[in-house]
């Protein structure tokens, strides 16, 4: 499958905008660094943080027909919040499109959005790269999820998702239900590191 990373490249480059492009090269390369760190395969980490976005540029509508078609229609928080559709349909494109048959890869695909309670290790990198990669805004919590991410992946994933939940909160909106469902189960299974989340870049 190395080999064929530089032909899914090529057609992804196509499928995406410039900017959505640059990013999945970001989540690429930051999954296989932290693949080499907690010991996860390097090359599908790469292919499923490249692939992870994929159908973020296909519009809505016809996201939701692609989704339906391939008999995994949306969930409604999916309808409500159509910015998280492109998980699942990207699994659906990553599989019918780019011959991805591994089902590891494809589920890191279709959970890189609001995750899932007991993520596997290749579903929990490419979460954590999709919101850490490099081209990503600097968010006030950023260097120090950056530092946490390849020191403890667990408290790094507990940790994006409460930002990611509180931001949406803060913006008037109401979380996905499977978002605070995995949130939830982590809070119940990670004791905050304080020493670690208080990590200041001087
Ligand atoms: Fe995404
Ligand atoms: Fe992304």
């Amino acid at each position: 499958m190395k080999k064929e990373i530089i032909n899914f490249r090529k057609a992804l480059e196509k499928d995406l905008d410039q900017q959505r492009f640059e990013h999945s090269l970001g989540v690429e390369y930051t999954s296989a660094c932290l693949a080499i760190v907690y010991g996860a395969d390097i090359t599908d980490a790469r292919v499923a943080g490249l692939l992870h976005d994929c159908a973020k540029c296909i519009p809505h509508s016809d996201q939701i027909r692609i989704m339906e078609k391939a008999g995994l229609p949306p969930l409604q928080e999916e309808y409500d919040d159509q910015s998280l559709l492109h998980a699942k349909c990207g699994a659906i494109i990553a599989r019918d499109k780019y011959g991805i048959e591994d089902e590891n890869i494809l589920n890191a695909i279709r959970f890189h959005t609001v995750g899932r309670p007991n993520m596997t290790l290749l579903e929990k990198i490419v979460y954590i790269a999709d919101f850490l990669e490099p081209n990503r805004k600097d968010l006030e919590i950023m260097d120090g999820v950056r530092h946490a991410a390849f020191i403890d992946l667990d408290q790094t994933l507990l940790w994006i998702m409460e930002g990611v939940i509180s931001y949406v909160k803060k913006k008037g909106m109401v979380p996905a239900p499977s978002g605070l469902a995995a949130y939830e189960y982590y809070k119940n299974q990670i004791k905050v590191d304080e020493a670690l989340r208080n990590w200041r870049k001087d």
